[in-house]
């Protein structure tokens, strides 16, 4: 596949421990994704998926622990990590355009460099043609799609993703399914991508972090060396089956006691 050529970076979370109080949410996590790599976090409801990928992009501070990148990071890169939201997180007023240019807004950069990032981001997430349309007139993936779009305008080092399928029918899943792995294939995309759904860490990543909850730790790491683009593929069937069997193994215990928790 003839990806873009990026530096050889490696994000490096080591030791990363977070309390809320005398909640203790993760307990000594510490892994590495490399440049080009799709790192998935799976695990139960309130293992602490979410505040370890706020804590890689910075919006929470770690109780311990620290996460850092070592190598040159792109140089286009305006934004080392961007954030994909389970709920789009778009502004209603705003069109299509005016969305993915939301990021750009603070960045000291020409109007032209700006619209040309915009078109550029639109057209590599096939939405040229919705770019004056509002989220209300959207679907929930073609809202999601802008989501994408935002988060690329940027071109991120590290794309977060916190179950940006979770909220859209199982046929629209499959379909952005099948662009995150044109759009990651296309520009070699460096991502962490937190879902609960095992079915989705196995077609979309390399390797798969299983946490566990009460508190949040590594219970293990799994490498998926079947190429994405083989994946739905019949022959990978078995293959992944025994893949599903394993990381299943890991959680489901952790998953019935979360479903069995009174809130
Ligand atoms: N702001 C907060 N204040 C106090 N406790 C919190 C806060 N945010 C999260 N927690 C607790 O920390 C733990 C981890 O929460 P987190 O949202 O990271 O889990 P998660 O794996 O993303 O869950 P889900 O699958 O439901 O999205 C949970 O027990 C949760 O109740
Ligand atoms: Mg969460």
């Amino acid at each position: 596949m003839a990806g873009v050529t990026r530096p050889a970076f490696e994000l490096v979370v080591e030791g990363v421990s977070h309390a809320y109080g005398a909640t203790t949410a993760l307990e000594n996590i510490s892994f590495r994704v490399a440049a080009g790599e799709i790192v998935a976090v799976i695990g139960p409801s309130g293992c602490g998926k979410s505040t370890l990928l706020g804590i890689i992009g910075g919006l929470i501070a770690p109780t311990a622990g620290s996460v850092g990148v070592r190598g040159p990071l792109p140089e286009d890169s305006l934004n080392p990590f961007t954030f994909v939201f389970q709920d789009f997180a778009l502004l209603p007023w705003r069109d299509t355009r005016a969305n993915v240019m939301l990021p750009l807004e603070h960045h000291k950069l020409d109007a032209e460099e700006k619209q040309a990032r915009v078109d550029d981001a639109l057209a590599r997430t096939g939405l040229t043609e919705f770019a004056g349309a509002l989220p209300k007139q959207l679907s929930g993936g073609m809202k999601q799609r802008v989501g994408i779009a935002r988060a690329l305008v940027v071109k991120p080092a590290v794309l977060l993703m916190d179950e940006p399928l979770s909220a859209l029918d199982g046929q629209t899943r499959e379909l952005l399914m099948d662009d995150f792995e044109a759009i990651w294939a296309r520009e070699n995309t460096t991502g962490v991508y937190v879902t609960h759904n095992l079915d989705e860490a196995l077609r979309m990543a390399d390797r798969v972090l299983a946490l566990c909850r009460r508190p949040g730790r590594v219970r293990e790491i799994v490498a998926i060396d079947i190429p994405r683009g083989e994946r739905i593929k019949p022959a990978a069937l078995v293959e992944l089956a025994a893949l599903r069997e394993k990381l299943w193994g890991h959680i489901r215990e952790e998953a019935r006691m979360a479903d069995r928790e009174v809130v």
